[in-house]
């Protein structure tokens, strides 16, 4: 079982699209473990983005993600972290495939719609830095497990 953090960004947000995204991993068979739909202060979005910190795009890439409010999910399922990768598609929109979030609703690499961990080590640091323990749901608990029974 692995959870990865993917993340409705401002502009999937402002064109309407968290319940259409969600879906897709829903009935991909995978499920949520937390959610929250909130905005980003400026300090989250360089840590959220520090491996990119010093590059060009970097100053462009926090105002971006601080633009407005963002869906923020846990989502899991077995080796969900590649897959959800998978889904997701290349950060070129050239490159990315029909069929997948980005090949089928982006055009341009600034404004891409989603984030999901690209590592299980990305997704670790990345789920600890959006949640805290308590705001996940631990389906191996028998209490949070009845759920998907
Ligand atoms: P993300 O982290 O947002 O899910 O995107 P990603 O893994 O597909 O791409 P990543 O390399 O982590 O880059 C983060 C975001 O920065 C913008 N970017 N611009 N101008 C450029 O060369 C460039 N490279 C990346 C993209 O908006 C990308 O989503
Ligand atoms: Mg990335």
């Amino acid at each position: 079982m692995e959870r990865s953090f993917v993340m409705i960004k401002p502009d999937g947000v402002q064109r309407q699209l968290i319940g259409e995204l969600l879906a897709k991993f829903e009935k991909k068979g995978f499920r949520l473990a937390g959610a929250k739909f909130m905005k980003v202060s400026e300090d989250l979005a360089k840590k959220h983005y520090g491996e990119h910190e010093g590059k060009p795009f970097f100053g462009e890439l926090v105002e971006f993600i601080t633009s407005g409010p963002v869906f923020a999910m846990a989502i899991e399922g077995p080796n969900s972290i590649a897959m959800i990768r998978k889904m997701v598609g290349a950060t070129k929109p050239e490159d990315a495939e029909p069929g997948s979030i980005r090949g089928d609703y982006v055009s341009y690499m600034g404004k891409n719609i989603i984030h999901a961990s690209d590592s299980p080590e990305s997704a670790k640091r990345e789920l600890a830095l959006w949640f805290t323990a308590d705001e996940l749901i631990d389906y191996t608990r028998s209490v949070d497990a009845w759920i998907y029974a």
